[in-house]
């Protein structure tokens, strides 16, 4: 049974991940700030606590594994951070940010590797179109567009450095979560339902490709 691990998986997007691989009859394991009240997931997965900014809790995570093989994992935790970066804590967020959306998932994959190895997994990065530089057309959401970006150009050295694993940085599109709100046009089934369709086909290719729910190729 291939074993999938996610990260931020109680709600939205990570959830739904939980839900489908649980179907086709992976074991999952998913992340939540508060297990105990995780009932979504802990129906479908074995849950284990994580904040992301928790940066110890992130490397204890994966050496609890102790080197049992993982096929998949899934750097999903995100939040937009603050708004506007004005004052010192605004500063302080942004740096949480950038904690949660950037450096806890590389310390997770990185400490995960030997596990990856062991079963030729796959790595992937939720990130985002707002991280991409050529994209941005409209600006604000400095903490958000800068932490996705710190993500997908560390995602893109990792997948350098271990190439014979396949990585990936998928855009969910724009969903209908908490995070997308009630005007995103796509349902969360069918951004997660495309983005499994998309890591069934990744191959090691010493990149990680930028790609969207559809498979299609995102700018940098
Ligand atoms: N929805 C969209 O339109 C959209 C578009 C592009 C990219 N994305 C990306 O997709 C991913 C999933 O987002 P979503 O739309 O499913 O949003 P969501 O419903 O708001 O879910 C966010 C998930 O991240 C977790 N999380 C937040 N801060 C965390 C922390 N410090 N430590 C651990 N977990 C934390 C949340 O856990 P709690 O319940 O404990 O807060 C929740 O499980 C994110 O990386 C987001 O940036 C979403």
């Amino acid at each position: 049974m291939p074993t999938v691990l996610i990260a931020g998986a109680n709600r939205g997007i990570g959830l739904e991940f939980a839900r489908r691989y649980a179907a086709a009859g992976w074991e999952v394991i998913g992340t939540a700030r508060d297990p105990e009240a995780a009932g979504d997931l802990r129906a479908v997965a074995r849950v284990e606590r994580l904040d992301a900014s928790d940066l110890d809790r992130v490397a204890a995570l994966a050496s609890a594994r102790e080197g049992r093989p993982l096929d998949l994992l899934i750097a999903n935790a995100g939040t937009y951070g603050p708004r506007r970066i004005e004052t010192a804590e605004d500063g302080e967020g942004w740096l949480e940010t950038l904690s949660i959306m950037a450096v806890a998932p590389v310390l997770l994959a990185n400490a995960l590797l030997p596990n990856l190895r062991a079963a030729n997994g796959k790595a992937v990065a939720i990130t985002s179109r707002m991280g991409s530089i050529d994209d941005n057309n409209s600006g604000g959401f400095i903490a958000y567009r800068s932490a996705k970006a710190a993500l997908n150009a560390a995602w893109t050295s990792l997948a350098i450095d271990n190439a014979g694993l396949a990585f990936a940085l998928l855009h969910p599109g724009w969903v209908q979560t908490r995070m997308g709100g009630a005007q995103a046009p796509l349902p969360t089934e069918e951004s997660v339902a495309g983005m499994m369709r998309v890591i069934d086909g990744l191959k090691p290719v010493g990149r990680a490709p930028f790609l969207d729910y559809q498979g299609e190729t995102v700018p940098w």
